[in-house]
């Protein structure tokens, strides 16, 4: 299915290509095209399949919409955080330069929203929601920027907004093409969100645990003064000295402070606390799951939850 996905990207950009378009979509379609693991789409056609969907063609457009969106997002994203590197390939922005970049992600979003406006009314305003309230989000996660006041609350609407809200949206949406009744397409919109929020709580712990398999330095988060869980947790937990240091390390981080932060954040398991909100919120995802027939797409959407728990990048 991945290589599906894969083969519809390029074909979409190899046309654009043809139709003329030249540098915008050959720099858009470089980072789409760079190897992204492609769990949205492949999480939406499971969707649609598990919502006893057979004809795969009808939520192709949603599963690419959403990857094109994704794909926007991050292109953008990485403007915002400086990021030199995504998907293991330079970024649009250190290649061609910031207004470039800006323009190539619109033109990903604008092509997401060609083909997701395919579908019905309700469809097209999930999307549309959704979208918004990435930006919504990355708006609250900038006020948020090295705020050691930041509450659990607070960084668990900011993951549901930019993340988890589109996973919802689409394995909603695919249920919805799929034929699937209101009670039982929410229940996938809820399968949705639980996994999102876990993919992103395990986003942050890799961003903490240094794995170059991401391909981007370690405590790139801290650098930028994202609050994330594990730190938010530390900062609630710690006190007097090592709660000073805390916040000095947030503060003023930088590569050298690496070690220092990990073992103030081991001071109060705050990588173990964030680790069992992972663990809740695929159970929690798997038990949305286990309200529908089992079958080869219901194993598939499980073998993706596990997946969420143990990848590297
Ligand atoms: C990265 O998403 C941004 C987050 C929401 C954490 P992915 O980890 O799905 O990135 P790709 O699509 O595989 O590159
Ligand atoms: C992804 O969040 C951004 C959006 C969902 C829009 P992150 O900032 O955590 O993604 P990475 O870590 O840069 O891939
Ligand atoms: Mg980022
Ligand atoms: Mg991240």
């Amino acid at each position: 299915m991945r290589e599906e996905v894969n083969a519809a990207l390029v074909d979409l950009i190899e046309e654009e290509v043809q139709r003329g378009a030249g540098e915008v979509a050959l720099e858009a379609g470089r980072v789409l095209n760079a190897g992204g693991k492609r769990l949205r789409p492949l999480l939406f056609l499971l969707a649609y399949r598990l919502a006893g969907g057979t004809k795969q063609d009808d939520v192709m457009p949603l599963a690419l919409a959403f990857e094109l969106i994704h794909t926007a997002t991050l292109v953008h994203d990485d403007i915002n955080d400086e990021a030199q590197q995504r998907r293991g390939i330079p970024t649009i922005h250190a290649k061609a330069g910031q207004a470039k970049a800006v323009i190539a992600g619109d033109w990903l979003f604008v092509h997401g929203f060609g083909l997701g406006g395919r579908y019905s009314e309700q469809i097209v305003t999930v999307i549309a929601r959704c979208c918004a309230d990435i930006a919504v989000s990355e708006f609250h996660q900038l006020d948020h920027v090295l705020n050691l006041a930041t509450s659990p609350e607070d960084y668990l609407s900011i993951v549901k907004g930019k993340t988890a809200g589109p996973f919802a949206a689409g394995c909603y949406a695919a249920g919805l093409v799929a034929g699937l009744p209101e009670p039982q397409a929410k229940a996938l919109e809820t399968f949705g969100m639980e996994l999102g929020i876990a993919f992103q709580l395990v986003d942050d712990l890799l961003d903490l645990r240094g794995d170059e398999r991401m391909g981007k330095p370690r405590g790139a988060d801290v650098y930028e003064g994202k609050m994330t869980l594990p730190l938010i947790h530390a900062l609630t937990l710690s006190h007097g000295h090592h709660r000073e240091r805390l916040s000095e390390v947030i503060e003023h981080f930088s590569d050298d402070d690496f070690d220092e932060l990990m073992a103030l954040l081991n001071r109060s398991n705050s990588l173990e606390y964030a680790e069992i909100l992972v663990r809740t919120h695929l159970e929690r995802a798997q038990a949305a799951l286990d309200t529908f027939p089992d079958g080869e797409a219901k194993s598939m959407m499980r073998h993706i939850t596990d997946f969420v728990k143990t990848r590297h990048a």
